[in-house]
């Protein structure tokens, strides 16, 4: 069986990178063998003609794998769209097969692998194909990153509503402070009502941290690795 967590968000920037980099040190942290994954990265700015996947390089980077880049990032792309959208613009065929093979390659070599999305779970890949279609070709359990204010719940709940319905296994939610805000009533109050609303976890809350690697960021990513280690043990028996 394949070994995998598939990292969706609520939106873009709302801190998918940020948490998969602090999970793969944690995880790493924990003993395992992890390597991440960046099906298609959009937005990519070009250097010497060449399209540099920035989400792609920090992943592999906190991993410290020696693996070529394609074999993470099959599919880097100019434009900052929706993959699908790009991939047109750019006449780029994306191949579902192609990310699957490049998938199950990694997971037959590594404990773990975390995978990144783009965009949010309903973001479309490639034609009609969307994360969430994707997610579930690759039998992989979903982490949701939501913000921590005012509208998450409502966003939080579309996702695990979204993914449920394609049969996917909600692991949790991770609420990350991507921007420095003050901590009022609604982002005291959301975490309780996405848990009992939506009746997933919140495995953990990430604050805004200026200097990531400090130890109080560590603590939190190494918590929130030990809930996700403990699920992952009873879904692919690590
Ligand atoms: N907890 C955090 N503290 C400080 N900055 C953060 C945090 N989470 C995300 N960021 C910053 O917010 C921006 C968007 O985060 P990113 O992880 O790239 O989002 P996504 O991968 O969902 O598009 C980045 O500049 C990132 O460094
Ligand atoms: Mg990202």
């Amino acid at each position: 069986m394949s070994k995998g967590i598939f990292i969706t968000g609520t939106d873009t920037g709302i801190g998918k990178t940020f948490v998969a980099v602090g999970l793969i040190k944690a995880m790493r942290e924990r003993g395992l063998n992890v390597c991440p994954m960046k099906p298609v990265e959009t937005g990519c700015r070009i250097r010497d003609g060449e399209p540099v996947p920035e989400d792609a390089l920090k992943l592999i980077n906190a991993s410290g794998i020696n693996e070529p880049v394609d074999a993470i990032n099959p599919y880097r792309l100019r434009h900052p769209l929706a993959p699908s959208v790009a991939a047109e613009i750019e006449g780029v065929k994306i191949s579902g097969k192609k990310i699957l093979s490049a998938y199950n390659k990694l997971s037959r070599k590594y404990d773990l692998v975390i995978i990144e999305g783009a965009g949010g779970i309903m973001a479309p890949v490639y034609k009609k194909y969307l994360f969430l279609d994707l997610a579930k070709d690759l039998d992989l359990p979903v982490v949701i990153v939501s913000r921590p204010g005012l509208g998450t719940i409502n966003h939080s709940l579309l996702t695990i509503e979204a993914a449920r319905h394609k049969g996917l296994n909600v692991f949790g939610v991770i609420i990350n402070y991507a921007v420095k805000t003050k901590k009022g009533l609604p982002e005291k109050t959301a975490p309780e009502v996405i848990e009992r609303l939506g009746g997933a976890p919140v495995l953990g809350v990430v604050p805004y941290t200026e200097k990531p690697g400090n130890s109080r960021l560590d603590k939190i990513f190494n918590r929130i690795a030990s809930l996700l280690q403990k699920q992952t043990v009873s879904v692919y028996k690590l």
